[in-house]
């Protein structure tokens, strides 16, 4: 995919589209891709995503159930994205999340909680505690990122438990 316009990015490599299935019902949010995701050009291919994808297994989900996308596109140079990197993204964000009428939005991390909520205050931590957040983009579940998960196995369970709670709502209760 093209870079975003003002993506400050656009000179440390490509633009990292979305992947699985645009009409799916479940939407997850990742941060940004990773050395490995650049290189396959595909998000959650590296040691987060062989977290992410347990934890769906473990949750009752499927690749095929699942859209998943990035709050920003490009991988951050040099570590974590700015604030400025993703309001550059936002219109492509926005674009993936309005693919389809979607059910349940799956934040990964406090990142991807702000840039689906627009609201800078929250965290995951606190917010997963609470009820989902109703958006314009569907129900948001916030959750723990799996790279989080990488360095705090015991909080696995968590990231698990959430992605329960988004299937629940998208493929029996919705
Ligand atoms: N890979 C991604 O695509 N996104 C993340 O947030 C982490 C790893």
């Amino acid at each position: 995919i093209d870079h975003c316009p003002g993506c400050p990015y656009r000179e440390f490599g490509p633009a990292i589209g979305p992947r699985g299935d645009r009409k799916s019902p479940i939407v997850l949010v990742g941060e940004a891709p990773g050395a490995k995701e650049v290189k396959k050009k595909k998000p959650f291919v590296g040691p987060a995503g062989d977290v992410l994808w347990k934890a769906v297994a473990e949750a009752g989900l499927h690749e095929a159930d699942l859209f998943i996308t990035n709050s920003v596109a490009c991988r951050p140079h040099p570590a974590r994205p700015r604030v400025g990197a993703i309001r550059a993204c936002q219109g492509r964000l926005a674009k993936d999340l309005g693919a389809s009428p979607r059910l349940v939005v799956v934040a990964l991390g406090t990142t991807a909680l702000r840039a689906v909520t627009g609201d800078s205050q929250l965290g995951v931590t606190e917010a997963r505690r609470g009820p989902p957040f109703l958006t314009r983009w569907g129900l948001v579940v916030p959750t723990l990122h799996p790279a989080r998960v990488l360095r705090r196995p015991s909080e696995r369970p968590l990231l698990v438990e959430d992605l329960r709670r988004a299937r629940d709502i998208a493929l029996h209760r919705g």
